[in-house]
């Protein structure tokens, strides 16, 4: 009966694609989906449905890319324990500083969080209870969220594009 069950699997991900296709138009058969963002000035952001969750494309301007954290207080402040691909493990948590891409669920409870480019010390912020996070999504030590806001699987493919993958890139 394993074969039946492998069929019915392949076959539902055959249904499942036009479905997929029309949520996020760029998706490619392989699992792949290519994120254009050289729109985007500085402060502006964009919001990129990916399985099942939504990714954030924040484009930095010059006042975001200092860090902060000789202001704000950080829980983890080098990513040691939070989510991310081994490149993007560093203060601006990104593989260029003027680009930060990141799911948008917060790390206590999964509420959306929200960007608030006035602000430049903690522009991302949960309403839920108000755990703030700085440019490149690291959690403040007060925070009821423990750890900085999850980087998705990504690598660049263009000047301005980067493509969502799956698996983890190393
Ligand atoms: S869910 Fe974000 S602070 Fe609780």
């Amino acid at each position: 009966m394993r074969w039946v069950q492998g069929f019915s699997i392949t076959g539902l991900g055959f249904l499942a694609y036009p479905f997929m296709k029309v949520l996020m138009p760029g998706l490619r058969e392989d699992g792949y989906l290519d994120v254009e963002f050289g729109e985007l000035r500085p402060g502006e952001f964009k919001s990129v449905p990916w399985l099942g969750r939504t990714v954030i494309v924040f484009k930095r301007g010059r006042r975001w890319l200092t860090d902060p954290s000789g202001l704000v207080e950080l829980k983890d402040p080098e990513s040691l324990n939070s989510e991310q691909p081994t490149f993007a493990q560093n203060t601006a948590r990104s593989y260029r500083d003027d680009v930060f891409i990141f799911y948008s669920n917060c790390t206590h409870l999964g509420c959306e969080v929200a960007i608030d480019p006035a602000q430049t010390e903690v522009p991302i912020q949960c309403p839920c209870h108000q755990s703030g996070f700085d440019a490149s999504g690291r959690v403040l030590r007060n925070a009821a969220a423990s750890l900085n806001l999850e980087v998705p699987n990504y690598r660049p493919v263009s000047a301005n594009a980067v493509r969502l993958e799956r698996s983890r890139p190393t």
